[in-house]
């Protein structure tokens, strides 16, 4: 049984991709602030308290896993703020940095010890985040952030390829979740392309920046 471990597991693409897991027989590990009727139901282990941004969750996070495996490193959770040129709010390009661009590289470091050869790291980045694919300005926050995680995936499958480990960067498409207005394809559709692109990751393809439904897209 392969072990997946996914941050933001209680709604959204996180919650989907518990489900889908879990229905293919893999073994989804949840990790959220607090847990949904829905994640509940799954009836799956959920840790639950882990703010990605503190300094004391991420600790406990990481002895609470201790000793254990994990196959898949899912690091999916991630926050959209509005910041355009005419408001510009440094206080949420700062928690945009801390939650989509430091807290995935924080929770990759606080979980090395559980990864081992073979095993995957995927960012959960957006399009937004391309350089080249940004035509349309604004959202300064969300787009810096996720460029800068993108950079920490390109860096992280450099150093630890002599591992064993692949690091996917991905983008789910826009999708039906409450960071979207519940807008564009459905959760179920993301995750299943999602799931196809992490399954073929490997070290050959790693670094690579992926839409789910498999095209390579531009930094
Ligand atoms: N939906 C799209 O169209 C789209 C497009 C491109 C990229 N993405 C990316 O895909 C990922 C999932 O997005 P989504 O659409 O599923 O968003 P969502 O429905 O808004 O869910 C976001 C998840 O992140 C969690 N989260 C936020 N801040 C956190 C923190 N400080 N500590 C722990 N958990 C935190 C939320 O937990 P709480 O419930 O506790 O807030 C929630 O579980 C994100 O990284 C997003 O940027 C989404």
């Amino acid at each position: 049984m392969t072990t997946y471990l996914i941050t933001g597991a209680n709604r959204g693409i996180g919650y989907e991709y518990c489900r889908q897991l879990l229905n293919r027989g893999d073994l989804p590990i949840a990790v959220c602030r607090n847990s949904s009727p829905e994640l509940d139901a799954l009836g799956i282990r959920v840790v639950k308290g882990i703010d990605l941004t503190q300094d004391q969750d991420l600790a406990s996070l990481q002895s609470q896993l201790q000793g254990e495996k994990i196959d898949v490193l899912l690091n999916n959770a991630g926050i959209i703020e509005s910041v355009s040129l005419a408001s510009l709010d440094i206080e949420s390009i700062r928690r945009q940095f801390e939650v989509n661009a430091l807290s995935p590289l924080r929770v990759t470091h606080v979980l090395l010890g559980n990864l081992a050869s073979g095993s995957k790291v995927v960012m959960m980045t957006s399009r937004m985040g391309s350089i080249d694919d940004n035509t349309s300005g604004g959202s300064y926050g969300y787009r810096m952030s996720k460029v800068a995680l993108c950079m920490a995936g390109k860096s992280l499958a450099q150093d630890l390829r002599s591992r064993g480990i692949a690091v996917g960067i991905l983008h789910p498409g826009l999708v039906q979740t409450r960071m979207t207005g519940f807008s564009g394809i459905t959760p179920e559709t993301a995750v299943h392309g999602l799931l196809a692109r992490i399954d073929e990751l490997n070290l050959d393809n790693t670094g690579t920046f992926w839409h789910s439904n498999g095209e390579v897209l531009p930094w």
